[in-house]
């Protein structure tokens, strides 16, 4: 069998929905992890993952199951279950079935996202996810806006994005590259410290990204400068070849409603425009286990050591390039480099 990327879905915490998009009482069937899951929230307003299939026929919960008080209900004979997916009720018997289990996936709610924690062996939870204070303060900080992207890529490839500094200047056309200040790694917390050098018309400012990741799933990014935006990036396999990916943005208040807005709105189009240069790159790239690096490229293989303690199952080393198994027809999008006529790749 031809594989696209010699890793297997990482474990960790991964955003599975925004937590205002799912109401009290609400069932919805997601597919993340290469696996059928429901998602659902309980009456007293818990939010909860568990497997998709009834344990006594094998009903899918998520078409056309409820909620009744903190229990699920199957939608096929309407045995009930609770979050731990334990067996509450059987409405034509007088006793539960012990056995009957719907395996619950650890689950947390915080800065407006609910966050799932899968691990192929359903070992539980090694980190948590923080509350992060510029996403629970809507005195300071601006409503949230949202963007989501499906991208048919290995979660690898997409994450290491974050440690490539040139492309920055090739894909996306900056006029400056971030000047990487530090890199490190801390089980599975990894922090990036770069300067940005932004041009204005009063003269070039020194601007900051720095990116803090919890896990494969989670990552923070804060940019300073001019105006301070922030952002919380979360991407969730679907399988080992693709990815949901979900930005969650805000911006400091800066006391004026029209400022601000006009802020936001420059700064979410930026990086989706982002999104679309980088989608092409990714869903049409070859992993190569031994890049050919440049010396001033990024601290690399220090992001693919990190990386590597989130696969849980066997990594294949069977090769030293995969391919993409299908490649995905080129979507001419309008990069910034063709639209501003000065791609630095054209000769
Ligand atoms: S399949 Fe769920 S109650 Fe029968
Ligand atoms: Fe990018």
């Amino acid at each position: 069998m031809q594989v696209r990327s010699p890793f297997p879905i990482p474990f960790g915490w991964f955003q599975v929905a925004w937590s205002a998009d799912l109401a009290p009482g609400a069932v919805e069937p997601i597919e993340y992890f290469g696996r059928h899951l429901v998602l659902w929230r309980d009456e007293s307003g818990a939010a909860h993952v568990n497997d998709a299939f009834c344990p006594h026929l094998g009903a899918h919960f998520g078409y056309g199951g409820h909620v009744n008080g903190n229990d699920i209900v199957c939608p096929f004979h309407g045995w009930r279950f609770d979050c731990d997916g334990r067996n509450t009720h059987i409405p034509y018997s007088q006793r539960t079935n012990k056995k009957a289990c719907v395996e619950p996936l650890p689950v947390r709610e915080v800065n407006g996202l609910i966050m799932a924690w899968y691990h192929p062996e359903g070992a539980e939870p090694t980190w948590e996810i923080p509350v992060v204070p510029e996403f629970n303060d809507p005195d300071n900080f601006t409503a949230v806006e949202t963007r989501e992207y499906l991208i048919g890529a290995p979660w690898q490839d997409l994450a290491e994005n974050g440690v490539d500094a040139a492309h920055f200047r090739y894909v996306h056309h900056t006029e400056e590259v971030p000047e990487l200040e530090s890199y490190e790694t801390d089980g599975p917390l990894a922090k990036m410290r770069s300067i940005q050098k932004f041009p204005t018309p009063r003269g070039v400012v020194d601007g900051r990204i720095d990116a803090d990741s919890f896990g494969p799933g989670f990552s923070v990014i804060r940019f300073s400068g001019i105006v301070d935006t922030f952002l919380m990036g979360c991407n969730t396999p679907l399988t080992r070849n693709s990815c949901f990916m979900r930005f969650t943005f805000t911006v400091r208040n800066m006391g004026d409603e029209a400022l601000n807005s006009t802020v936001g709105k420059a700064f979410v189009a930026e990086i989706d425009k982002q999104v679309q240069e980088d989608r092409p790159i990714w869903q049409n790239k070859a992993f190569l286990a031994r890049p050919a690096l440049a010396d001033t490229d990024g601290p690399f293989t220090k992001f693919r050591r990190w990386a590597s303690q989130f696969y849980a199952e066997g990594v294949d080393d069977s090769q030293l390039v995969y391919f993409p198994t299908e490649t995905k027809a080129y979507d001419p999008i309008q990069t910034a480099s063709r639209t501003f006529g000065s791609d630095p790749t054209a000769d």
